[in-house]
């Protein structure tokens, strides 16, 4: 049945999910009682230790698993109906593609799983090699594929039928900082599409970069759950860069913000973070081209 006056593109209330151990006597419940939503056009993105039950519910979500209690809905849809995912593009935490097939091959034929024909079919597959820039290697094969290039086919996979919802589990795995940052924007030019977004990730600057809304699980129970504003915004604290001053000049800064009424919380000379070192040597190497 479908919704009439939502606009939430994911419902999800009371899940519940148990599995059963190997010796059937023990259960273990990997989420306990889970409720969110997600509004369209929304990047929502799912945090949280291993083992918390993030894939878990995106699973159910796609139907690819059954609630032991609760429901999930997707445009209104029971998640378990195949009515829900027509407008969803899902890339798993292990996506598993056939290694003989090439890169072309494997999005044409999940083109045609999605119903694209013909030119049509052609079309898209190349625009898709293009958009996650494996355009060059579009005539390998899997089989000698990087982590981060698998990754890569795994996203256009999940786009190829265009998708009004997008479901990616820890897109960035395995992928460098360069190719994560690609990965980013990418998300980011479909939000500007009006494509919905749930994503779980473990890098969390990356989340707060991209997402909207942010949920925090924890041992299968939603913890917090916010707008990353809210949950990461401004409080009373300052951050100051400065520039072109000596031990002496610091000191007296320091004096000056104590007569202030102010206190200094951290004074250190910084030092620049690993990512950006790699992104600078990687960037130059390639001839300035940047990402
Ligand atoms: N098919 C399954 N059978 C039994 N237990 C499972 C199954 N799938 C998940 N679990 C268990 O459910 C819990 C949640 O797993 P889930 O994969 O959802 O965690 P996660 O938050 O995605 O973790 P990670 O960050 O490591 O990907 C874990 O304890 C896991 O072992
Ligand atoms: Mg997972």
């Amino acid at each position: 049945m479908a919704l009439a006056s939502s606009n939430m593109v994911v419902e999800i209330r009371g899940f519940r999910k148990e599995f059963k151990s190997a010796l059937l006597r023990k259960r273990l419940v990997a989420v306990k009682g889970l409720s969110m939503e997600i509004a369209e056009g929304e990047v929502y993105g799912l945090i949280g230790p291993n083992g918390a039950g993030k894939s878990t519910t995106m699973k159910a979500l796609l139907g690819l698993l059954q609630p032991s209690a609760g429901e999930c809905r997707v445009f209104g849809h029971d998640a378990s109906k195949v009515d829900a995912r027509h407008q969803v593009g899902y890339l798993p935490e292990n996506p598993y593609f056939f290694k003989h097939q090439t890169a072309r091959e494997t999005l044409e034929f999940y083109g045609k799983l999605c119903g694209l024909r013909g030119g049509g079919l052609k079309a898209r597959v190349q625009e898709m090699l293009d958009l996650v820039r494996l355009a060059d290697a579009a005539e390998r094969r899997l089989s000698g594929f990087s982590k981060g290039m698998l990754q890569r086919i795994g996203l256009a996979q999940a786009l190829i039928q265009d998708p009004k919802l997008l479901v990616l589990d820890e897109p960035t795995a395995g992928v460098d900082p360069i190719g994560s940052r690609e990965i980013r924007d990418l998300i980011l030019s479909l939000k500007g599409r009006g494509v919905t977004v749930f994503l779980c990730s473990h890098l969390l600057e990356q989340v707060q970069e991209v997402c909207d809304r942010v949920g925090v699980i924890y041992e299968g129970e939603m913890v917090v759950q916010g707008s990353v504003d809210s949950l990461c915004g401004a409080g009373d604290e300052v951050q100051l860069s400065v520039g072109g001053l000596d031990d002496a000049g610091l000191q007296s800064l320091r004096r000056w913000i104590v007569e202030q009424g102010g206190s200094v919380e951290a004074m250190a000379r910084r030092e620049r973070s690993l990512e950006s070192v790699f992104i600078d040597v990687v960037t130059q190497r390639k001839g300035g081209h940047g990402v």
